[in-house]
C-alpha cells in the first residue's frame, strides 16, 4: 500500500469547476478524487508576483498555484516546451524551433517549481511529476536535498531514439530523468525508445532486475502504465446525459442522420487536416452517403501563444469551408466545426449519440477521447470507434477499426465500414473494448504506479 501523502506536480492543474481539456487535467483529476492529495502546479495565469501561492481546498484535494511572469510564460511554456519538446516528442522534428534562452527560462521555470516546491514537503511524501514540462525537476529537488520517493509520468509519447539526439543539448535534459525513481510510460514502443536511448545514445546501462542506469551512475525504473479514465464514472455520466436539453436538441437537428464525432485540443498532433482530407475523399465517392451523414468536429483553441497553433487553426477554418461549400445542401451541412470546449458530463451524452468517433491523431501518447467513448455507448446499439494506429490507446483497443491516419482512403473506407457495421459486431467490439476499460481504469493506473513507486 502506498504510503504518505500524495503530491502531484504538473504545469497543468484541473483547479475546482473548470472544465479540464487535456488528458493530463482530466485523469489526474480523477486519480485524484479517488487518493486526494496535494495538487501543486501553474495558475493558467500570467502575473508579476510569482513568489505568491495561491491555496485552494476542495475535499480531499489541496490545490497550491502560482502564476508565471511573462518572460517565464513565453520562454517555459509558450518557448522550449511547446515548440522545442512538445513536437520532437510527437515525431515532428521539422517543427522544432530551439532556442538556447527558451531552454533556460524552462530549467529556471523548473527551478522556480522546486524552491517552491521544497517549503511545502513533509518527510513521509510521495512526490509525484508530470509530463514534458517539468522532466529535469526531480533533479532539481535532488539538489535541494530531496530523499522522498519522486515518480515521474510521461503523457506523450517517447519518440525513437534517432529523433531524440537531434534536439541540442538532448543529454542535459533526459539524463536528468535518472533523478527519479520511477519513469513511467504509457505504452511498450515508448518504453524501448527510453532504453534504447539510455543504452545506446547517452552512455547508460541496464541493470540487474531491470533498472536503468544513468551516464551519471544513478538508476531507476522505467515501465509502462497506460493512462485510463474513470470508467464506472464516465459510463454513468453518459446515462444520465440522455436527459439533457442539449442532448435532445443535437438529436432533433440531426433528423435521423448517423453522426461522426471528433473531440480534440486543436493541435496538430491529432490529424485534423488529414481527417477533413479523409471526410472529403469519403464524400466525393459515396453521393450515396450525402445528407444522411453529419460530422461534429469539437476542436476546443489550445495554446494560441504558439505559432504553429494558430496556424493549423486557419488551416482548419479553409478546410472546413472548403468541405461544406462543396457539398452543403440548403438544409444540410456536412461538417459542423466547433472551436469550443464543452465540460465532461456533456460530452458524454454526445459521445452517446455518436455512430462513430473518428479519432485519428498522427502520434498520441493515449487519447483518453477514444476510451471515453467506448465508455459512454448505449450496450444494446453501441457506436463504432475509428481509431489510428498511432495512439497509445491503439495497443489496448485493438478491436477498434485501426487505421494509419496519413491515408486519406484508407480512413475514409474504415468510415463507410463503421457506418453500416451490423449491430451484432458493433457489439462484439464494443464488449471487448469495453472490458478492457473495466478492468484497467483510472484508479488501477494510479495504484499501479503509486504501488510500484513505493515498493
Ligand atoms: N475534453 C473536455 N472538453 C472538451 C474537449 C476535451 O473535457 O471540450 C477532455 C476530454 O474529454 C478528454 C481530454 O479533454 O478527457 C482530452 O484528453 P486526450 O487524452 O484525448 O487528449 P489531449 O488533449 O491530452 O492531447
Ligand atoms: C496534453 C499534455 C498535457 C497538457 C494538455 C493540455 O495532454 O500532455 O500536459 O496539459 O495537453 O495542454 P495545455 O498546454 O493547455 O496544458
Amino acid at each position: 500500500k502506498a504510503q504518505g501523502r500524495l503530491v502531484v506536480v504538473s504545469n497543468r492543474v484541473a483547479l475546482p469547476k473548470q472544465t479540464a481539456t487535456g488528458g493530463l487535467a482530466s485523469a489526474m483529476r480523477a486519480a485524484m478524487r479517488e487518493r486526494g492529495g496535494l495538487w501543486f502546479g501553474w495558475s493558467g495565469k500570467i502575473g508579476s508576483d510569482t513568489g505568491r501561492l495561491r491555496r485552494v481546498r476542495d475535499d480531499t484535494v489541496e490545490y497550491v498555484t502560482l502564476d508565471l511572469s511573462r518572460l517565464d510564460h513565453d520562454q517555459f511554456y509558450a518557448g522550449f516546451a511547446n515548440r522545442a519538446l512538445w513536437p520532437l516528442l510527437h515525431y515532428r522534428p521539422d517543427l522544432v524551433d530551439y532556442r538556447r534562452e527558451q531552454l533556460e527560462g524552462y530549467l529556471r521555470v523548473n527551478a522556480l517549481f522546486a524552491d517552491h516546491l521544497v517549503q511545502m514537503l513533509e518527510p513521509d511524501d510521495v512526490i509525484w511529476v508530470h509530463d514534458y514540462h517539468l522532466i529535469p525537476l526531480a533533479a532539481r529537488l535532488r539538489a535541494r536535498g530531496v530523499k522522498n520517493r519522486i515518480g515521474f509520468f510521461l503523457h506523450t509519447p517517447l519518440p525513437a531514439a534517432a529523433l531524440l539526439i537531434g534536439l541540442p543539448r538532448h543529454q542535459a535534459l533526459f539524463e536528468t530523468l535518472s533523478a527519479y525513481d520511477l519513469v513511467g510510460l504509457h505504452t511498450a514502443r515508448d518504453l524501448r525508445a527510453l532504453e534504447d536511448y539510455f543504452l545506446h545514445e547517452i552512455g547508460g546501462a541496464m541493470r540487474p532486475g531491470g533498472r536503468l542506469r544513468g551516464p551519471d551512475g544513478r538508476s531507476f525504473r522505467a515501465a509502462v502504465f497506460p493512462i485510463s479514465i474513470d470508467t464506472a464514472q464516465v459510463v454513468q455520466s453518459a446515462r444520465e446525459a440522455t436527459h439533457l436539453d442539449e442532448i435532445a436538441q443535437l438529436e432533433t437537428s440531426l433528423q435521423d442522420r448517423a453522426l461522426i464525432i471528433g473531440v480534440d485540443r486543436l493541435d496538430y498532433s491529432k490529424g485534423l487536416p488529414e481527417r477533413f482530407r479523409a471526410y472529403d475523399h469519403l464524400l466525393e465517392h459515396r453521393p450515396d452517403l450525402h445528407r444522411r451523414i453529419s460530422f461534429l468536429q469539437i476542436a476546443p483553441p489550445s495554446r494560441g501563444s504558439v505559432p504553429e497553433y494558430r496556424q493549423i487553426r486557419r488551416e482548419l477554418e479553409r478546410l472546413a469551408g472548403h468541405i461544406n461549400g462543396k457539398y452543403a445542401a440548403p438544409d444540410w451541412v456536412p461538417i459542423r466545426y466547433v472551436n469550443q470546449s464543452f465540460p465532461h458530463s456533456l460530452l458524454t451524452g454526445y459521445y452517446r449519440t455518436a455512430r462513430v468517433a473518428l479519432i485519428t491523431p498522427l502520434r498520441d501518447g493515449m487519447n483518453l477521447v477514444a476510451k471515453e467513448y467506448v465508455a459512454c455507448q448505449d450496450p444494446k446499439n453501441p457506436g463504432v470507434l475509428v481509431l489510428s494506429r498511432f495512439a497509445g490507446a491503439a495497443a489496448e483497443l485493438g478491436d477498434a477499426l485501426l487505421v494509419n491516419p496519413a491515408d486519406p482512403a484508407e480512413l475514409a473506407d474504415a468510415l463507410g465500414r463503421a457506418l453500416t457495421m451490423p449491430l451484432r459486431e458493433r457489439r462484439q467490439r464494443w464488449r471487448a473494448m469495453m472490458d478492457v476499460l473495466e478492468k484497467q481504469d483510472i484508479d488501477a493506473w494510479s495504484k499501479a504506479f503509486l504501488e510500484r513507486l513505493t515498493s
